[in-house]
This record gives C-alpha cells, structure tokens and sequence, in this order.
C-alpha cells in the first residue's frame, strides 16, 4: 500500500475525524502528512500519534494561511497534495438563523476553502510539478435542508469552486476534485445529534439512528469509509479526473 509514495500532503482540520482518517491513510501510503488545524494542542497530539507534523492554520486568516503553508512548504520540501477538510457545522430554522453564524460559516467553510486553496496552487503552479487538490463537500450540498440552510449552502459552494478551480487549475496539471460525504460518525455528528435532539424533540442518540437506518448500505459511514476515495483523488490514477464531486455515502445521494 504505498500509492501515494514520495507525496507531500496538507490537511486541513485534520486534528480529528475525517481529516485524522486521511491522513493516518495517507501516511500508511507512503506519503509525509501536515495537519494544519486551529486546534494546534489536538493537532500536535494527533500529528505525534500518527507520525506526521502539526501546523496551526486558521483558515479564515490570511496571514495564518500564508504563514501554515509556507511553514509546510519549509518542513517538508514542497506540497503535492492538498485537502480542504476543515468546517464548521451550523443548523437552525430560518426565522433564527444568526448574521454572525452565517459568516462564520461562509468564512471557513467557503472562504477558507477558497484562499487555502489559493496559496497552495499558487506554489504548485510555481514548482511547475502539478498537485492535487481535494475539497470536502458534503450532500448537504446536493439539496437544502429544512433545518440546515447555512452549512448547505456553504457545501453547494463548495461544489461550485471545486468546478471552478478545476477547470482553472488544470492548465497548470493540478487537479481539483471533491469528496461528498454522507452521513459520517464521529464527534462531529455527536454535535449535529445534540442540535436534532433539541429541535425535533428527539431522545440523544435518536438521530444518529434514524440517519443509519436510512442509509442504503444501511449503517452511517466511518471516516475510513472515505479514505479510499482521498487516495484515488490525489493519486496518479485521478490525472485525467477534473472538476468533479464524488459522492461517497452509502447510496444517499445520486448524480
Ligand atoms: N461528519 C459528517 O457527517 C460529514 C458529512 C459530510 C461532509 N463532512 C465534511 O467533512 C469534513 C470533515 O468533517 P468532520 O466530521 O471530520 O469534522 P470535525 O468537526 O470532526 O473536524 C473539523 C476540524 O476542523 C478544524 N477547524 C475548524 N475551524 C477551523 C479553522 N478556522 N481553521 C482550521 N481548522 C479548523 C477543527 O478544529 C476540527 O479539527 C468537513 O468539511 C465536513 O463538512 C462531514
């Protein structure tokens, strides 16, 4: 297993869940992994326990962006691989949606996709050599939900750079691709089942259930689940894959 040998590869918000999952994949592949995260006390303690290196990065910072890459840049020779994993996750009716979590929101997930991304191509396209690019999307892209506006708009944007970027970047060998996922478990999903359980009035536990059993694979997904498909994307086998969303979730979700 070591298709990803001799590749560098930047991860943001890979201090835990799906992020950790690629990376600890990445690494038994042969690659050198750098978790950038804002959370650089988990980073550190993740990065150690897996054998890669921790960066603090705020995505939504430029200046922390700039200083994370080229501090990745310094570390490890170069960047190969890059995959826009960090988000934040935000659900509320309508009528109670907040200003500030909307910007919150678009600043991470969309923004910090899209300037992270900047800086990393712009050293790519520099080095001459290519790279891979891989957003997290999710198929709360795919379709609003009732309850989840903000974050599934901020995934529908997520699509859209990705086609963007890719069609821009390709020029340059650089691939840009996306990952849909479907429901995932893990700590994030600990949060989103907290948040049904005091707007549908659901029991802890309640919603995690109901979106397993409605799975076609019939259980949620497992971070491994999609590592797979990180490595496919950011591998040699992905040079002629441009612009496109894979949705990777059980059968949730088909186009
Ligand atoms: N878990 C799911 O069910 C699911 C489903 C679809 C898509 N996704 C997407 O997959 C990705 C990973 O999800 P997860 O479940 O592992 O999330 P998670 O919440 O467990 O991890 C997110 C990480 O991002 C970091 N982070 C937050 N803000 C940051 C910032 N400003 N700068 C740098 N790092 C920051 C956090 O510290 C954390 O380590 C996300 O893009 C998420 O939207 C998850």
């Amino acid at each position: 297993m070591t298709r990803l040998a001799g590749k560098t590869a930047l991860i943001t918000g890979a201090a835990r869940g799906i992020g950790q999952a690629f990376a600890e994949r990445y690494i038994a592949e042969g690659a050198k992994v750098a978790i950038a995260d804002i959370n650089i006390a988990r980073a550190e303690e993740t990065a150690q326990s897996i054998g890669a290196i921790a960066i603090e990065m705020d995505v939504t910072d430029q200046t922390s962006i700039d200083a994370g890459v080229a501090k990745t840049i310094d570390a490890l020779g170069h960047i190969d691989i890059l995959i826009n994993n960090a988000a934040l996750f935000t659900a509320a009716p309508i009528a109670e949606i907040e200003r500030a979590d909307f910007d919150r929101v678009f600043q991470i997930n969309v923004a910090g996709t899209l300037f992270t991304k900047q800086a990393v191509a712009r050293h790519m396209i520099d080095r001459g050599e290519g790279g891979k690019i891989i957003n997290m999307a999710s198929q709360a892209g795919r379709r609003g939900e009732s309850l989840v506006a903000v974050y599934c708009a901020s995934k529908a944007a997520v699509i859209s750079l990705t086609q963007s970027a890719g069609l821009n970047l390709i020029q340059h060998g650089i691939n840009v691709n996306a990952i849909a996922p479907g429901v995932v478990d893990g700590e994030h999903w600990d949060g989103v089942d907290a948040f049904f359980a005091k707007h549908e009035g659901k029991a802890p536990g309640q919603k995690k259930a109901e979106v397993g059993a409605a799975v076609p694979f019939g259980r949620m997904g497992t971070a491994e689940d999609l590592t797979g498909m990180a490595v496919f994307l950011a591998s040699d086998d992905a040079d002629y894959v441009v612009a496109q969303t894979y949705n990777v979730d059980g059968g949730n979700w088909m186009s």
